[in-house]
């Protein structure tokens, strides 16, 4: 007989694969930034890593570990600014880009929730900047019956229900995600992403563990579920075939952060409101004027409308 060919899964193995798998999207030479723009390239990484130094140094710490930091483009600009006693670290799931800095050390990672092993720095600030909505995780829908059913997928997306979800799954929907939920609705299952987490603060030593993510806590989960495709900058159906980034985002509360903010509040703790520069500096120093408003335009592009709303999760350790 003809061996059978499973090619339904659940979403959390299919994500993974079409992720992290061999040719799994991010494992392509172009890496996130060829697909999509985020805080932590281009202009933005300059005042970004200016806003993280500046954490580092009320916190006195003295390691940078950039996790899932796609082909170092934030630690390029943090290579630049930073003084050279900083030590700086990235982790992604590729070798070591060609052109990265060489002060950045570079380990290999995984991929998803897997972490490698950072050495358990000491007086480390740890940034995960857009990992967790990545990390891929159970997707489950509610059944014409009012029943919570783990959501399967085949290779060109098509869906259909699948048994039950779980005890541990459906233990995490109940305390993070509550009823009601009306057939149709949608829970994603935020445990693999808190592992994930918890898994980067063990790897800690000492010091602050930062993510940064496309959030929602208890009181605005979406009802339809968040997952998407995304690929050549813009948004698709989520296919897990490897073609397109799959994300959905975070349950930032589940994270047991010690403080959760928006980038808008967290920026402007950290000296960042795009609040334009004095009409006098215009005068009496055009160039710098120009520079100032530049900056002043990107720190707002950070702070307001979808960046600015971002989830900051702190977590102290040690
Ligand atoms: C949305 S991109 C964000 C890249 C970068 N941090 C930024 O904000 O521009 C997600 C990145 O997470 C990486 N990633 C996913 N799981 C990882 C893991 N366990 N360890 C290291 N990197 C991981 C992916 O390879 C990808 O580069």
């Amino acid at each position: 007989m003809p061996s059978v060919v499973r090619v339904e899964r659940t979403w959390e193995q299919a994500w993974h694969e079409a992720l992290y798998g061999e040719g799994g999207f991010y494992r392509r030479p172009e890496g996130p930034a060829g697909h999509f723009a985020t805080s932590a390239q281009g202009g933005a990484a300059e005042l970004l890593a200016g806003a993280l130094l500046e954490l580092a140094r009320r916190e006195s710490l003295t390691t940078i570990v950039d996790v899932a930091c796609g082909r170092g483009e934030l630690l390029e600009a943090l290579a630049e600014q930073a003084d050279p006693s900083i030590r700086l670290v990235g982790t992604d799931v590729v070798d070591r880009p060609a052109d990265l800095a060489q002060r950045v050390e570079w380990v290999r990672s995984p991929g998803g929730r897997h972490l490698p092993d950072l050495g358990s720095p000491t007086g480390a600030l740890v940034l995960a900047h857009e990992w967790l909505d990545v990390v891929p995780c159970p997707v489950a829908e509610v059944d014409d019956d009012g029943t919570l059913r783990e959501v399967h997928v085949g290779p060109s997306g098509a869906e259909r229900l699948g048994p039950p979800l779980g005890d541990a799954d459906l233990e995490w929907a109940d305390a993070w995600w509550p009823a009601p939920r009306e057939p149709g609705d949608r829970v994603e299952v935020g445990r693999t992403r808190d592992a994930a987490f918890a898994g980067l603060v063990e790897g800690v030593h000492s010091g602050l563990v930062v993510a940064v993510d496309y959030g929602h806590t208890r009181d605005d989960r979406p009802p339809a579920g968040s997952l998407v495709g995304y690929v050549d900058g813009a948004v698709c159906a989520p296919v897990p075939d490897g073609g397109c980034d799959l994300t959905a985002h975070v349950a930032m509360d589940s994270l047991r952060p010690d403080r959760l903010l928006t980038q808008r509040e967290a920026l402007r703790e950290l000296g960042l409101d795009g609040a334009r520069p004095p009409l006098d500096l215009a005068r009496s120093d055009p160039a710098g004027y120009l520079a100032a408003l530049a900056r002043a335009s990107q720190a707002s592009a950070l702070t307001s409308g979808s960046p600015g709303g971002f989830l900051w999760a702190l977590r102290r350790v040690g």
